[in-house]
């Protein structure tokens, strides 16, 4: 089976976390990896300050909290994306209120946000969903106008640029996962990125339990979402690679492009508007012109040994976060149809050519024998 993603991890990486364990670095309080990866990925982001965190949820659920919000606040939240970022709100008794996707870069419309603000509406959490950057300079001119707090969900794009500027460098934080399959990974584990001094104080503080003096009585209710040492020591080897991890995703993105392109029906991914697109998975849209659906066509592939995974269901259709005192219902009818059309193929950044368009002729074959003629 071609899995939809193969870690990378190297020798490299194996002796610097056995050097880390050698040092004493086991946990998340000593030792020197923790600060130089999150100096060394700030840095990377354009930002001042980096808070290494146990995972992307993690990040997420600790920036929500250092916003300090009142409960039954509302943050605005993209419909298509993990629920981990809903899940940052819905812990913080927050009520997360999904934005509908946009058709083209199937991240959420700028357009919709205007009309979800309510006089409780505090923040948004905007996704670069699968490492297409979010229009920034946008959406910060948005969350500016009506006083919102800006936390971006950059778990899918370490390295996407929005004009000259990372992801991440944007709003008051930005948040990023490095879980196995992310495209730099210290296998679980998170990064908080900000320029504001104060948050980046405050969010050291909350990860660590809020430790104050005397130690053992807390003002503060923190949390324990410390990074540990060696997974530290592990991120600043993956982070020396992280340009040619990114050339190495947009090859296999645009040799997809290249072998898909015929095949009617399917909708490919939108390059980037304005800066770089760092496609973290390759995901496609299947429409009815492509002559079957998209569980028959997934089905298909699996048959053939390719394995794939579904797009995200949207916020608005979680059964989970309609827990939530307060919770508010709102349509979200692309990020639905994302849910029933969209799939990504394998996209390690390792995959060769050969396999890319084993994947893709396969995608044709199927496309043909359907009845969709593939036209070139
Ligand atoms: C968009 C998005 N946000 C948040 C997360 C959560 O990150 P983690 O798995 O590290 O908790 C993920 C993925 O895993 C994600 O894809």
């Amino acid at each position: 089976m071609i899995p939809v993603f193969e870690p990378d991890i190297g020798e490299e990486e194996i002796e610097a976390v056995a050097e880390a364990i050698r040092r004493g670095e086991i946990s998340g309080s000593f030792g020197e990896s923790i600060p130089r990866f999150e100096e060394a990925f700030a840095d990377y982001c354009g930002c001042e300050y980096g808070i290494a965190v146990s995972s992307g949820s993690a990040a997420l659920q600790l920036a929500v909290a250092a916003l300090d919000l009142k409960p039954g606040d509302e943050i605005l939240v993209s419909a298509s994306t993990n629920i981990a970022t809903a899940l940052a709100a819905y812990h913080n008794n927050l009520v997360p209120v999904p934005v509908d996707s946009e058709p083209r870069t199937w991240n959420l419309n700028l357009d919709l946000i205007e009309g979800l603000i309510t006089p409780r509406t505090r923040a948004i959490i905007p996704v670069h969903l699968f490492g297409h950057p979010v229009d920034m300079d946008r959406l910060c001119q948005i969350a500016r106008k009506h006083h919102l707090a800006v936390i971006e969900d950059c778990a899918e794009s370490h390295g996407a640029t929005f004009r000259d500027r990372k992801t991440g460098s944007f709003g008051e934080m930005g948040c990023f996962s490095f879980y196995a399959n992310k495209i730099i990974t210290t296998g679980e584990g998170g990064m908080i990125t900000t320029n504001n001094p104060k948050l980046a104080e405050k969010l050291k503080l909350l990860r660590n339990l809020a430790f104050t003096t005397p130690r053992f009585r807390h003002e503060i209710a923190g949390y324990n979402f410390r990074m540990t040492g060696y997974q530290a020591a592990m991120g600043l080897v993956q982070c020396n690679k992280i340009e040619k991890v990114i050339a190495e995703k947009i090859r296999v993105a645009k040799t997809y492009d290249r072998f898909l392109e015929n095949v009617r029906g399917l909708t490919l991914p939108a390059p980037a508007n304005s800066g770089r697109h760092v496609y973290w998975m390759y995901g496609v849209a299947v429409q009815p012109e492509f002559g079957m659906g998209r569980d028959e066509l997934q089905a298909r592939l699996r048959e053939a040994g390719i394995d794939t995974r579904t797009f995200f269901c949207p916020m608005n259709l979680q059964p989970a976060l309609q827990k939530q005192s307060g919770y508010r219902s709102v349509k979200c009818p692309v990020a639905e149809s994302l849910w029933q059309t969209g799939f990504y193929l394998p996209s390690s950044h390792t995959l060769p050519e050969k396999t890319i368009r084993e994947i893709s002729e396969t995608i044709s074959h199927i496309a043909e024998t359907s009845g969709t003629k593939v036209t070139a």
